[in-house]
């Protein structure tokens, strides 16, 4: 029986949507309300039991290491000032059994590219794929729900949700035979299909449990959409040899690699900010009237 320990974080795309906020911090240190977006995947992989996160980093990315590593100015200052909450939650970032791993990817020639950095590292593992852009707010993480799920099936799982018909081009999309209402079997996955070749409106977000398997195809796959190394094409080959699972998580997705999912996220999560639901429902109604 295997159990996932690992988990992987590419975290090296350029964020060009989000410039220039994103010209010299990676995307995924943007934050929503008061902790950057790394942060919530990194939670969300320490709640599924994950001890290993493997971040595969590109250039300006230094904020990223520095933000899970010791502060120790900042520590010292806010012991000295008597600031112990602040003082928390700076040194409790990860907990102590967490390994922290970095991989540079010198350039960054796809999201198949930054899994296939991981190898030496993963070696020959199932490990976990999160991409922290997608934000998935759930009573239960979506990687534990999907972790639970590998430790029943013991094959690779992708967590999967309807998207609209229109917007198939901006994902992975699969087609799947139903086992239960919210788990399927994959028959077909696609990248970034256009809605007329699309197989279903079933669209891949960022969560994936794949086998080591994985980077067998990783590396013999071409070069594929937008000149970059698909994970979806290295995942369309493994489906031919090994079962593919899709899920429908419980919980709600934010797109936060988009200013609009960012901004929905930002006004949600607050919402729930136990300082500032009150004063900031309050405004929203005055505000929106
Ligand atoms: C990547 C994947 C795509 C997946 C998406 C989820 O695309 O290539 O298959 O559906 O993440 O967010 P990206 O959004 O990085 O272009």
């Amino acid at each position: 029986m295997y159990q996932v320990t690992k988990a992987v974080f590419p975290v090296g795309g350029m964020g060009t949507r989000f410039l220039p906020a994103t010209k010299a911090m990676p995307k995924e240190m943007l934050p929503i309300v008061d902790k950057p977006l790394i942060q919530y995947a990194v939670e969300e992989a320490v709640a599924a039991g994950i001890t290993d996160m493997i971040f595969i980093i590109g250039r300006s990315k230094r904020a990223i290491p520095d933000h899970f590593d010791k502060a120790y100015e900042l520590e010292a200052e806010l012991e000295a000032r008597g600031k112990t909450g602040l003082l928390g939650l700076v040194r409790n970032i990860v907990p102590s059994h967490v390994n922290c791993i970095y991989i540079r990817q010198a350039e960054a020639l796809g999201l198949g590219h930054a899994v296939l950095c991981a190898k030496p590292v993963v070696n020959n593992e199932p490990f976990a794929v999160i991409l922290a852009d997608d934000l998935i707010d759930a009573k239960q993480p979506a990687m534990k729900q999907m972790t639970d799920l590998f430790n029943y099936y013991q094959c690779s799982v992708l967590g999967v949700m309807d998207v609209a018909a229109d917007e198939t081009s901006s994902y992975g999309i699969v087609a799947t035979q139903p086992m239960t209402s919210e788990l399927g079997k994959i028959e077909r996955i696609v990248e970034k299909p256009k809605p007329a070749d699309a197989p279903s409106t079933l669209g891949v977000v960022g969560r994936y449990i794949l086998t080591p398997r994985i980077f067998n195809h990783l590396e013999n796959i071409p070069y594929g959409a937008g000149g970059e190394l698909q994970l979806t094409d290295a995942i369309a080959r493994l489906l031919h040899e090994q079962q593919v699972l899709a899920y429908r998580f419980e919980g709600i997705r934010y797109d936060c690699g988009s200013k609009i999912g960012y901004l929905k996220a930002t006004v949600e999560q607050a919402l729930q900010h136990p300082e500032l639901a009150d004063e900031f429902r309050a405004y929203l109604r005055n505000f929106c009237i």
